[in-house]
């Protein structure tokens, strides 16, 4: 028997302003999302917005329901639009934003298990790195260089 080490690298930047500017700015296009969701019933608003490298930029948000389970995360929501409309782009980078009406979000809020299995998806498609930004309403935001790091022991194709 061994043991085996997983790591995980984040980068943490104090706030928007030190962001490089693109991603400053994706950032602004999450708060926009976000502030579009429809959360009646956990009042948790989640912005998305993606960076293709056609220089698209996709948004998305959280679609709740009155049956729980049928509602959809910000994050899936928007890879599965930009996945729909520009199958043959590769996705650049994500930056993701959630606010709540329960308490305040000055942490970096990472996505969700489900969404970094749909998220990997498309990073294993296009073989390269999705850089993922991920933060609260205000405060520090947490960088991950791609979502490989964010999700170790992935299940992918090359299991199938
Ligand atoms: N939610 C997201 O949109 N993204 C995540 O990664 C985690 C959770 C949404 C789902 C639900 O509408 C609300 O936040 C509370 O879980």
């Amino acid at each position: 028997m061994k043991e085996v080490k997983i790591e995980s690298t984040l980068y943490v930047y104090e706030n928007i302003e030190e962001l490089p500017v693109e991603a400053a700015h994706l950032m602004q296009k999450a708060f926009q999302a976000r502030d579009r969701a429809y959360a009646p019933y956990s009042h948790f608003n989640v912005g998305a917005a993606i960076l293709l490298d056609n220089g698209e930029i996709i948004t998305g948000n959280n679609q709740e329901n009155a049956s729980y389970p049928s509602g959809l995360c910000a994050e899936r929501t928007a890879i599965y639009y930009a996945g729909s409309q520009y199958p043959n782009a590769k996705v650049v980078r994500m930056a993701i934003s959630a606010t709540s009406k329960n308490k305040p979000t000055s942490n970096p809020i990472p996505p969700c298990g489900a969404c970094r299995q749909a998220i990997a998806e498309y990073e294993v498609k296009q073989d390269s790195p999705i850089e993922i930004y991920f933060m609260g309403e205000i405060g520090k935001i947490a960088k991950s260089g791609s979502l490989a790091n964010l999700l170790p022991l992935v299940f992918d194709k090359s299991v199938l």
